[in-house]
C-alpha cells in the first residue's frame, strides 16, 4: 500500500521521543525514507516481535525491502559508523544493497572532530554540553567555516589534491588546538580515502533523486533526527545539537522544497526526557524520576546515559507544533505512566510574575522559570494501558490525560503508541494520518 503524500516525522521534544518506532511503523506506506540531519549523535529503536534494532544514521524503514532510505546532504557521516551500522544489519539477515544511498553533498566526520569536541568539552567543564562524544558539532563548524571534508571529496586523495590539502591543514588546526600527541594528517588522510571502494557504490546526487521519486509521485517519508528543543536555532541554545531539527532542515538537508511536505507529524512522549546538559522545566527529583527511568528504561539508545526524566511540558510541545507548522502528533509511552496515581502536565512557565506561554530565548531566562503545573489523575489499578491496541480498551483516566495533551499542545493525536513493539500501537482512523493511511493505495495505482 502506498501513501498519498509526502510526510515528515520530527521530534517534538529534546529527542528519543520514539521517532524510529514510528517511521518504522508508517514505512510500508513509503518508497523512500530519507534522513535530513543529523549523524551516529542519534539513536532510532524498531521493536519487531522482541528483536530491537537501534538505527543510527541509517533510517528507520530499512527493516523493509520495499524501501529505499537515503542519507541527504544534510547528515554528518562518520564512514566507519556507517559501515558498523550495514555489517551490523547483514549479521541480521537484513541486506541494504541497492536500496541505501548516500549523498556526496553529506560532510564527513572525521577523527580530528571527535578530538576536538572531547577538548571543547573539558574546557567547558561544569557548563559542558553533555555531547555524544561523536565529533557532530565540529564538523557541522567545518561546513559552516567552509572547510569540511564532504562525501564526494574522497574520491580523489591524490597528493597536492583538494582532499589532501584540507586534510593537512584541519589536521594542523587540529593539533594547534588539541593538547597531548599530534595527529598525522597523512595517516587521517589514508584512511579516509581507504573508505572510498565500499563508500563509492553508494553514493549519488539525492537530491536528484528525490525529486525523481516525487516527480513519479513515490511517496517520501522524511525522517528527522534529534528534536525541536535541540534544534541549532529554535532548541534551549547552547544546550542543542549543531543542525536544524526543525522541519527547514528537511528543505535544506534533502535538497527538496517546501511544496514536497503534505504532512508534518511530531512525535512526542506522554512526559518528557532530555540527555545531556540543559535546561529542563519540568524536570523531576529522584525517586520519581529514576522509577520513570525504570519503567520507561530511559537510558541512550546510542551512548546508554541515562536519560533524565520529567513531567510533560506543553509548553515546550505546543511550540515545536507552532515552530514546525506540525498537523499531528504522535504520543508514544503511554504505557510508561501505567503505575502512576497522579500525574502533572505544565501549562505555562511563570517568571516573575508572569506566565509565559512560549519558551524564553536565552537558558538564563528559561532557568528562572517555574513550570505551572495541572494536575490529573493517574490510571493505577484502574486498568493498564501497555499493550492495548484499541482505543476503547484505555482506561478512562488515560482518554482523559490524552484528550487534555491534545487540546494543550495544539494539534490532533493520530497515534497513540503503548509499547515499544512495532504492534504495541493505535492508529486513530478518523484522524489526519488515519485517514491518510486509510486513504493508501495499492503501489502502482497511486496518484496524489
Ligand atoms: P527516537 O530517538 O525518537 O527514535 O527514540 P529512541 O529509540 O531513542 O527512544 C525511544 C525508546 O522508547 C526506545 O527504547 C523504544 O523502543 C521505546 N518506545 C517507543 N515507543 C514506546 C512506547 O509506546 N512504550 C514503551 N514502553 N517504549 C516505547
Ligand atoms: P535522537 O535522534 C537525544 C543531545 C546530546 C547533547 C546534545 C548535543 O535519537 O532523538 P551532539 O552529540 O549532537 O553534539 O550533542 O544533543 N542529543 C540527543 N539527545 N536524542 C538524540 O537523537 C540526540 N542527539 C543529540 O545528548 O545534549
Ligand atoms: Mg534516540
Amino acid at each position: 500500500m502506498i501513501a498519498t503524500g509526502n510526510l515528515a516525522v520530527l521530534g517534538a521534544q529534546w529527542g528519543d521521543e520514539g521517532k524510529g518506532k514510528v517511521v518504522d511503523l508508517l514505512s510500508p506506506a513509503f518508497a523512500v525514507v530519507a534522513r535530513s540531519q543529523g549523524g551516529h549523535n542519534a539513536g532510532h529503536t524498531v521493536v519487531v516481535d522482541g528483536d530491537e534494532f537501534i538505527l543510527h544514521l541509517i533510517p528507520s524503514g530499512i527493516l523493509h525491502p520495499g524501501v529505499t532510505c537515503v542519507i541527504g546532504n544534510g547528515v554528518v557521516v562518520d564512514p566507519a559508523a556507517l559501515f558498523a551500522e550495514i555489517d551490523q544489519l547483514h549479521a541480521r539477515g537484513l541486506d541494504t544493497a541497492g536500496r541505501l544511498l548516500v549523498s556526496s553533498r553529506a560532510h564527513v566526520i572525521l577523527p580530528y572532530h571527535r578530538d576536538i569536541e572531547a577538548a571543547a568539552e573539558d574546557r567547558l567543564g561544569a557548563q559542558r554540553i553533555g555531547t555524544t562524544s561523536r565529533g557532530i558539532g565540529p564538523s557541522y563548524e567545518d561546513k559552516a567555516g567552509r572547510c569540511g571534508v564532504r562525501i564526494g571529496d574522497l574520491a580523489d586523495a591524490r597528493p597536492g589534491g583538494r582532499l589532501a590539502a584540507l586534510i593537512e591543514a584541519n589536521v594542523a588546526e587540529r593539533n594547534r588546538t588539541v593538547a597531548g600527541p599530534a595527529l598525522d594528517w597523512r595517516a587521517v588522510l589514508e584512511d579516509a580515502a581507504g573508505v572510498w571502494p565500499r563508500l563509492s557504490p553508494l553514493v549519488a546526487d539525492t537530491s536528484r533523486y528525490l525529486h525523481d521519486t516525487l516527480e513519479a509521485r513515490r511517496p517520501v517519508l522524511f525522517e528527522g533526527a534529534q528534536g525541536t528543543m535541540l534544534d541549532i536555532d529554535h532548541g534551549t541554545y547552547p544546550y542543542v545539537t549543531s543542525s536544524n531539527a526543525t522541519i527547514g532542515g528537511v528543505c535544506t538537508g534533502l535538497g527538496v522544497g517546501p511544496r514536497a511536505l503534505d504532512g508534518v507529524l511530531g512525535i512526542v512522549k506522554a512526559y518528557t526526557t532530555r540527555v545531556g546538559e540543559g535546561p529542563f522545566p519540568t524536570e523531576l527529583d529522584e525517586p520519581l524520576a529514576e522509577r520513570l527511568r525504570e519503567w520507561g528504561r530511559e537510558y541512550g539508545a546510542s551512548t546508554g546515559r541515562p536519560r533524565r526524566c520529567g513531567w510533560f511540558d506543553a509548553v515546550g510541545v505546543r511550540y515545536a507544533v507552532r515552530v514546525n507548522g506540525m498537523t499531528a502528533l504522535a504520543m508514544t509511552k503511554l504505557d510508561v505512566l501505567d503505575n502512576l496515581d497522579e500525574l502533572r502536565i505544565c501549562t505555562g512557565y511563570r517568571r516573575g510574575g508572569r506566565v509565559l506561554i512560549d519558551p524564553p530565548a536565552t537558558i538564563g531566562e528559561l532557568a528562572a522559570c517555574e513550570p505551572v503545573y495541572e494536575t490529573m489523575p493517574g490510571w493505577a489499578g484502574r486498568g493498564r494501558t501497555a499493550g492495548v491496541t484499541d482505543e476503547r480498551d484505555l482506561p478512562a483516566a488515560a482518554r482523559a490525560y490524552l484528550a487534555r495533551l491534545e487540546a494543550l499542545g495544539g494539534a490532533p493525536v493520530a497515534i497513540i503508541s503503548t509499547g515499544s513493539d512495532r504492534g504495541e500501537t493505535i492508529v486513530r482512523p478518523d484522524s489526519p494520518i488515519g485517514r491518510w493511511l486509510a486513504a493508501c493505495v495499492p503501489a502502482g495505482e497511486h496518484t496524489r
